[in-house]
């Protein structure tokens, strides 16, 4: 009979402990940070590489605050090769990893992105593997970001093939269905924490995907080894983002789906695809405001974050980290609440 081994934690089950302050301003800290082993970032928040999300005006924004762009695959190669023409050398393309897409992929690389996010639900596969080693052959000066996965074994798997960054979660996302559907993934801070430990070994950054609701949530990630977090929702809530806005009640709202969901796949590929199941779903919600709005309030918790972690970088809060586990009812106890 297998065990279960071990237990494992999502970001409510952890909190961090205050450590000794001498940064005399919560302005001080710097956000600096590494997409991949080659690809500096000022600031550590990514938006997601979906159609719902990403789009040329957030792409401005993110530019402008120093982080960088990565556009999504589902749309022709025309317009994405119109999208890098207007950013030559500046951003990322995405890809999957089937064979026929590659010769595609090494154009677009070949116009002037400056890797490729290959990325698919379950990263940890043979095709994968040889997808990386393939464009990596080709094309050793782009970076490439592969993923999802979610154990330090598919990330070393990862890293050995040709990765210079991994996109860490599988199952934690604000759409993601996967875990309710196949009963498979690791909660996030530990799946952060495993990874990390194989981030830190190789030195190739990991990039906390999915789950993102506060800066407490990208406080975490980071402090447990993230060097960025890719975030879907709050990005695609906001004015510039790519989903399809409508007005109800004076209100703005936001079209948000997943890239496996029914609503998408009917799109994209006039229905769902043969033998599957959605592993994802889509919601309106009201939009928060400009990308910029969502950026400086988040960062803005970072920093404090730092100031509390008693550092000055991201690497500081790393070193000092000291995670202790929390019951329930600390949520509750951290909420604003009237009565
Ligand atoms: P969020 O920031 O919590 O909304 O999570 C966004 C992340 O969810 C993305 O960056 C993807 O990794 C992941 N994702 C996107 N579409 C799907 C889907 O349809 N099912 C599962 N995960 C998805």
């Amino acid at each position: 009979m297998p065990e279960i081994f071990k237990e494992a934690y999502t970001f409510d089950d952890i909190a961090l402990v205050p450590q000794f302050n001498n940064i005399p301003s919560r302005t001080e800290p710097i956000l600096d940070s590494w997409l991949t082993k080659k690809q500096k970032i000022n600031m550590p928040l990514i938006a997601s590489n979906m159609d719902t999300v990403i789009s040329l005006p957030l792409a401005d924004v993110l530019l402008k605050n120093g982080s960088i762009p990565i556009f999504h695959r589902f749309t022709n190669f025309e317009t994405q090769a119109k999208w890098i023409k207007k950013y030559p050398n500046k951003v990322f393309i995405s890809s999957g990893i089937k064979k026929e897409t590659l010769d595609e992929t090494r154009k677009l690389l070949d116009l002037g992105a400056l890797g490729v996010c290959i990325d698919v639900a379950h990263g940890h596969s043979d095709m994968m593997m040889h997808y990386i080693e393939e464009l990596k052959k080709k094309h050793p000066d782009k970076e490439i970001i592969a993923g999802n996965v979610c154990t330090g074994v598919a990330y070393h798997d990862l890293v050995n093939a040709g990765a210079d960054a991994v996109k860490v979660g599988i199952g934690p996302g604000s759409i993601c269905t996967t875990r309710m559907i196949t009963g498979f993934g690791v909660p996030q801070f530990t799946a952060i924490i495993d990874c990390a430990k194989i981030a830190a070994k190789l030195r190739v950054p990991l990039i906390a995907d999915g789950g993102i609701r506060t800066s407490r949530d990208v406080v975490l990630a980071l402090a447990a080894g993230a060097s960025s977090v890719m975030i879907g929702k709050l990005f695609a809530l906001t004015k510039e983002s790519g989903a399809t806005k409508r007005e109800k009640n004076n209100k703005i709202e936001a079209k948000y789906r997943g890239q496996a969901s029914e609503d998408f796949q009917k799109e994209y590929f006039g229905c769902l695809k043969e033998k599957t199941t959605a592993e994802g779903v889509n919601f309106w919600a009201e939009i928060i405001g400009p990308a910029q709005k969502v950026i400086d309030e988040l960062l803005g918790g970072v920093r404090s974050g730092l100031t509390y972690g008693g550092a000055r970088s991201i690497k500081e809060l790393q070193r000092k980290a000291e995670f202790i586990k929390v019951t329930s009812t600390y949520m509750e106890e951290s909420r604003p609440r009237a009565h």
